[in-house]
């Protein structure tokens, strides 16, 4: 089962490295053997989750570099970066993406009012961006004959976020989780089966994992409204996430391409 499940080797790239569960991706495949070329925004700040790591492991295992995944130039020279320190990467995990929670606006928005370069934003960075790198990076695995790319989605790729879970936030007009989230995320799905099919006999796989909501700095009345409408009861931990990242990135799952993945407690299931 060790070697079903190991990564011994396997050099992997993951995105969106110092947010919230970049850290839980790259200390999964850390732990499995496979060394990790970290990727972010050039203006990310280095996280305490991720500093832990980087006291964990070295820069033999572990290496940050910088590139904003819609920066094609920038991406090649990350890829050079990756190739010359560990070599051809095998695993590709697409997780960079923005979305726009409760509390990082001042007011909300009418969905009329939404500005078009604000959506265009999201789409750039969590549909185009994620393009980008796996152009840039996947293309290579294609030479390479072999890899598995796990595109990071989310339950919203699926279903429409519930207006009710932010009715309790105080503003006028009232909190509008952004619409370009989920269709963005819903493009990433379609983008995945695209892939997976073309990049088929190549010995590439690829797969989406949507994890549904992920426990963080969420208010008491949105989590205790989120669960409710869990049939698991609770929202999403780290703990949750790894399983099914390994299971994905390793042969364990060699004959799944083309799949989304949903890891949301059974959320869309009702
Ligand atoms: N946290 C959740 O509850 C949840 C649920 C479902 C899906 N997701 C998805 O998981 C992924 C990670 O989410 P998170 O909660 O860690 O988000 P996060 O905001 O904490 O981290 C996202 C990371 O992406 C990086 N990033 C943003 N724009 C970038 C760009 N242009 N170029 C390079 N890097 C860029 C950020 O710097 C950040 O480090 C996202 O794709 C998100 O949509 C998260």
């Amino acid at each position: 089962m060790k070697d079903l499940f190991g990564l011994k080797g396997e050099v992997s790239v993951v995105t969106g490295a110092l947010g919230k569960l970049g850290p839980i991706w790259i200390e999964t495949l850390l732990e499995t053997g496979a060394p990790v070329f970290a990727l972010d925004h050039p203006k990310a700040r280095i996280s305490e989750d991720f500093k832990k790591l980087q006291t964990q492991y070295d820069k033999s295992s572990l290496l940050l570099a910088f590139a904003d995944v819609r920066e094609r130039q920038a991406l090649e020279a990350a890829y050079q970066q990756c190739r010359d320190t560990f070599g051809v990467p095998s695993v590709l995990v697409n997780n960079a993406g923005i979305d726009q929670p409760p509390g990082q606006l001042d007011k909300g928005y009418l969905l009329e009012d939404i500005p078009f370069l604000e959506n265009r934003e999201v789409f750039e960075v969590n549909t185009l961006g994620l393009f980008l790198v796996t152009q840039v990076f996947g293309s290579q695995m294609v030479k390479a004959g072999r890899g598995s790319i796990i595109n990071i989605g989310s339950l919203y790729a699926s279903v429409s976020p519930d207006s009710r879970f932010y009715d309790h936030i105080a503003s006028d007009p009232p909190f509008l989780k952004p619409p370009a989230y989920g269709a963005s995320k819903a493009a990433v799905v379609n983008l995945t089966k695209y892939l997976a099919t073309l990049w088929a006999p190549h010995g590439v796989r690829v797969n989406a994992l949507s994890p549904g909501g992920v426990l963080g700095t969420q208010d008491d009345e949105f989590k205790s409204k989120f669960c409710e409408r869990v049939p698991l009861g609770r929202m999403a931990e780290a703990s949750d996430l790894r399983g099914p990242l390994l299971f994905l990135a390793s042969q364990a799952s060699s004959y799944v391409t083309g799949v989304e993945l949903v890891v949301d407690g059974g959320f869309t299931a009702w």
